[in-house]
Formats: structure tokens, C-alpha cells, sequence
């Protein structure tokens, strides 16, 4: 399962995860899941779903992400970077794993796509800290990553060797 963080039909974060899913549906049934299609609202912090076995007491499209990473045994996140962190969109869903409903989640391996208009070599230290952190607290390996820098307007990406690399990434894992 491929998460696919901008809300930009054909932007350089979704031409990325297809190409990921294009190598990796030769082995393994993907499904491409973007923020743009489900409506998720930021978790409330309330914790209900603590009482209640997961029940969220939110309802929303979140019911749907559920039971798709319920059966999925890798979970890529893509995104674009907005202020140095992932969108907010994408980090939405993510704070809504903050439920008991993970402990019958089957995810082994991860992978992270990123793509940013800046050339700068720190552009994705802070969202490769987090993913490290919730690799250590979820106990699942990382497949790899494609990092992508330059990359501004829809399309940026044609331009680099990254759809290659996300497409043999997504094909050896
Ligand atoms: C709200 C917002 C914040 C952004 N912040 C950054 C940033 O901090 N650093 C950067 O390099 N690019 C930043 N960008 C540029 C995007 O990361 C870049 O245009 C990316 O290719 C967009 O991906 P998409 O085509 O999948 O939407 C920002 C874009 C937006 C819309």
C-alpha cells in the first residue's frame, strides 16, 4: 500500500509512487491511496478509541485507510515537502494511527518517496528523523527511499533519473 501525500493530480509526489507501484506490482498487488481522495481529519487527541477497541470517535474516510492497511504487509509514504516537514494532509492520516486498530496492522517493511524544490543537502532531515522514529516504535524495516531535490512544478520530476530509481526500488522490494 502506497500512501500519496500532495493533493496535485499529476504532481511530481504522485508520478513517483506510480512509478514505485509500477516495479512493484510485478511481484505484489499495490494499491496507490492519495490524501486527495479521502476525506481524514486531524486526530482530536481524545483517545476514545482507546475505550472503545478503535472505534474512532471521529467519522470520516479513515474507516477505508484501516482496513486497506489491514491487509497490506508494506506501507510506502510519499510526499511532497511543505515547510520541511510532510503535508499536512499525509501527516493527518499518519496521527491517525494513534489507535489501538494498529496492533492487527501486518505492515513489515517501509519505504519513503519525498520529493522538494530545493536543492538543499538538509531538505528532508527532519522527515527522515521522524521516519526513523516510527520505524524503531513500529519494529519494521526499511526497504529504501528515493529522495528527490529540484523538483517544483508538476512534472519537474521527467526530468531527473528518479521514476527509474522509485520504479527498481518498488521492483526488488
Ligand atoms: C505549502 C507548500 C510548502 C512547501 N514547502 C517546501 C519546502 O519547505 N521546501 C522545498 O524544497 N519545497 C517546498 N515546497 C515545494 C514542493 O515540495 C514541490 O513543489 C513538490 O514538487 C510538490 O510536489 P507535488 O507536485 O507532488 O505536489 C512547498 C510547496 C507547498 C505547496
Amino acid at each position: 500500500m502506497i500512501i500519496s501525500g500532495s493533493s496535485r493530480k499529476g504532481g511530481n509526489t504522485e508520478l513517483l509512487a506510480e512509478a514505485f507501484a509500477k516495479g512493484a506490482s510485478k511481484h505484489h498487488q499495490v494499491e496507490i491511496v492519495s490524501v486527495r481522495d479521502y476525506q481524514v481529519n486531524p486526530c482530536l487527541g481524545c483517545n476514545a478509541c482507546f475505550k472503545t477497541n478503535g472505534i474512532c470517535a471521529q467519522k470520516d474516510d479513515m474507516v477505508l485507510i484501516y482496513e486497506k492497511m489491514n491487509q497490506a504487509d508494506m506501507l510506502v509514504i510519499a510526499s511532497p515537502v511543505y515547510f520541511y516537514g510532510i503535508s499536512s494532509q499525509l501527516k493527518a492520516v499518519i496521527d491517525r494511527f494513534h489507535n489501538p486498530i494498529r496492533d492487527t496492522f501486518h505492515i513489515k517493511k517501509m519505504a519513503l518517496l519525498l520529493v522538494g524544490a530545493a536543492s538543499l543537502p538538509e531538505l528532508f532531515d527532519a522527515i527522515l528523523t521522524e521516519y526513523n522514529l516510527c520505524l524503531k516504535f513500529f519494529n519494521i524495516e526499511d526497504a529504501g527511499k528515493v529522495l528527490v531535490r529540484g523538483v517544483k512544478d508538476k512534472g519537474d520530476i521527467n526530468n531527473t533519473d528518479a521514476l527509474n530509481e522509485a520504479y527498481r526500488l518498488g521492483l526488488t522490494t
